[in-house]
């Protein structure tokens, strides 16, 4: 990951954090995989007031030796199967990946090497192409993040998709 690349990681983990915080059903968090000699938790510290005083779990390990892997739900843009329900036993793993740089199948190639159960968004199932947009499925951590919330306070899909997906991708929701 570029120095930019680490400045937006740094910046979507903040809007995580403060979704997570004014949220009516927040999730228990855990930013794993962060060495505290890294880059990404050395730049967290320099760009976001705070970073280290976040009251959620912060760990060196990946995500496969904190939790049983048949508990994970990894998230990719490119899984085959779709997100139904948020299961409260279940662990969903959002990928530290930014996409300044395009590089397709990283979450879902991840996934398949770790054995992995892995999930997209219904946003097929919910919301049809409007006039003009991107039409591009992949959206960034704390646009996944933040519908996640949504869905978990609202159990609507279509509520969670209508306030995460940006007005950019051209996404409308299905009538
Ligand atoms: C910017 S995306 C990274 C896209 C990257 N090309 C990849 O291979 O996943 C950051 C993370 O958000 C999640 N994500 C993005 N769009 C998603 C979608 N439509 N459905 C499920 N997860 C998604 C994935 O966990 C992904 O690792």
């Amino acid at each position: 990951m570029n120095e930019k690349e680490v400045n937006h990681l740094s910046n979507q983990l903040k809007r995580v954090y403060s979704a997570n915080k004014t949220s009516e059903r927040p999730f228990n968090l855990f930013f794993t995989n962060l060495q505290e000699d890294g880059l990404i938790n050395r730049t967290c510290c320099a760009k976001v007031d705070g970073f280290r005083s976040y009251i959620i779990n912060f760990k060196e390990n990946p995500v496969t030796e904190l939790f049983d892997s048949k508990d994970l739900v990894y998230l990719s843009p490119d899984a085959e199967n779709t997100l139904q329900n948020l299961d409260p036993k279940k662990v969903y793993v959002i990928g530290g990946l930014v996409d300044d740089s395009v590089k397709s199948q990283v979450s879902l190639n991840l996934c398949q090497s770790l054995n992995l159960q892995c999930y997209k968004l219904p946003i097929d199932e919910f919301m049809e192409r409007g006039e003009t947009g991107t039409y591009k499925q992949i959206l960034t951590i704390n646009q996944i993040f933040e519908i996640l919330l949504k869905f978990y306070e609202t159990a609507d899909w279509k509520q969670a998709l209508a306030a995460g997906v940006p007005p950019r991708t051209g996404f409308i929701i299905k009538q």
